[in-house]
């Protein structure tokens, strides 16, 4: 009884160690955890990453693990599948399409401007305090329609969201219940963000325009808590995914002064006689500030687990698996490991992002359908930073490991700038 959840303990203490140790002791291609009474399988060997997350549904899905959140997020995209998963993932693509997520390069370089003017006037600021508001702020002009959200709204849906994540991190692995007093009150702190999101939504919808997301989705037939449930799902996959992961690629940038004066060179290259980056050379030209995303997402792939179960008896990497069975896949311990990058923990520009053990989306029908976006605001943050600011100090070095909570939460990472001459010399003529 005991040996079922032995693993347990280790893995709430420290789970990032956890996974990185069972990845890196591997003996077999699968690794079984003592997680609780279901068979729980860490998936080890990158071959298998394929046929897993292209399994039809019928024999490999989302499964238990990912169930457990609807009784905290509901049922949307991430923890539903069949035909309706299908239709709204159709729904949320028109938006996020590779050449549709192109034109929102004038309006987030705008938006991630402001906030540069910020930055410039604190001259020293925390890394995620200004990379999650801008990545919230492109996904809700995304749903909502630009500018529809006042920043009271936005600064009411951060505290929604901060209201609803940890408990959502902390139900996927609880095997024994809460105790009643604690249900409660994690009962109410579900229901005062709930209440807050709905609040600011249905403010947000009677304003959205119509070529806004929310109207694909109310499009759809969503209305009322399904269509809550698929913003907010939308909302915490979008928002603090990127903005931890550009808070990491600021830091490395602030590390690196020749690699911020490469960037800064790089924007030049693909800006037009006024400055603007030129959406069409930002795919095509702009390769180092893609290669600075890759390494940022290698090193802090923000779904740093991501589960399947088995819903038939199958073979996989010599293992029989009965129904019922968990696979995790770990980028974090994936894309860390010697076994697949050298020198791992080291951030570079001179790797190869094409390889099996690289998965910060995922892959097949479920990968991240905001992947698009997401990849467009990391290299315009890294352009418009680095283009602005010269790093003039960086802290603390060695930065500590994220925090895995839903998604990897970064430490406070403080970074000192100074605007670039010809930057200054602008800002005093305007
Ligand atoms: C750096 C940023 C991001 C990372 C690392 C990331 C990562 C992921 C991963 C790994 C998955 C697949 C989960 C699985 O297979 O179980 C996923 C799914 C998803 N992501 Fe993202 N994501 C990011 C940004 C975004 C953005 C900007 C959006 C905005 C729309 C978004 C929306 C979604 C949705 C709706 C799903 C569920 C897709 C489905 O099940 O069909 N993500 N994301």
């Amino acid at each position: 009884m005991f040996r079922m959840f032995s693993d347990l303990s280790a893995f709430r203490h420290d789970t990032l160690g956890f996974f990185e140790s069972h990845y890196n002791q591997a003996q077999t291609p699968l690794v079984k955890l003592n997680l609780g009474p279901s068979p729980v399988y860490l998936v080890a060997d990158p071959d298998l990453i394929k046929p897993i997350f292209k399994a039809t549904e019928a024999d490999i899905d989302k499964g238990r693990l990912i169930y457990k959140l609807r009784e905290v997020i509901g049922l949307n995209s991430l923890t539903m599948s069949g035909q309706a998963h299908r239709e709204r993932r159709a729904a949320i693509h028109q938006h996020m399409a590779k050449g549709i997520a192109t034109s929102y390069v004038p309006e987030i370089s705008a938006m991630i401007r402001e906030f540069i003017i910020k930055a410039s006037k604190d001259k020293c600021f925390d890394a995620h305090a200004i990379t999650a508001p801008i990545a919230l702020r492109a996904i809700c002009d995304v749903i909502f329609g630009r500018g529809t959200l006042t920043s009271q709204d936005i600064a009411a849906l951060l505290n929604a969201v901060e209201l609803v994540e940890d408990d959502v991190a902390d139900k996927i692995f609880r095997a024994i219940p809460d105790w009643p007093w604690i249900a409660l009150r994690k009962k109410k702190k579900l229901a005062a963000g709930r209440a807050i999101m709905g609040h600011v939504i249905d403010k947000a919808s009677r304003k959205s325009t119509r070529s806004s997301l929310i109207q694909s989705l109310q499009d759809l037939g969503l209305r009322g808590e399904a269509l809550r449930d698929e913003i907010l799902l939308i909302i915490m996959a979008g928002h603090h995914t990127t903005g931890s992961v550009a808070a990491w690629l600021l830091y490395h940038i602030g590390l690196d002064a020749d690699l911020a004066a490469r960037l800064a060179k790089e924007a030049q290259c693909i800006c037009d006689d006024e400055g603007e980056i030129i959406p069409e050379k930002l795919n095509k030209q702009a390769s180092l500030s893609r290669t600075v995303a890759n390494e940022a997402l290698r090193l802090y792939p923000s779904s740093y687990w991501m589960s399947r179960e088995v819903l038939r008896p199958i073979e996989l990497g010599n293992t029989h698996l009965k129904s019922g069975t968990s696979l995790i896949i770990c980028p974090w311990a994936m894309q860390r490991s010697s076994q697949h990058y050298n020198v791992p923990e080291t951030f570079r520009t001179d790797r190869s992002y094409v390889s099996k053990s690289f998965i910060p989306f995922g892959l097949g029908p479920r990968a991240c359908v905001g992947m698009g976006l997401a990849m467009l605001e990391l290299q315009i943050i890294a352009l418009e930073f680095a283009s602005n600011f010269e790093f003039t100090s960086v802290s603390p070095v060695p930065a500590p490991n994220p925090k895995p909570s839903v998604t990897l939460v970064p430490p406070r990472l403080m970074l000192s700038v100074k605007l670039r001459d010809h930057k200054s010399q602008t800002q005093n003529a305007a």
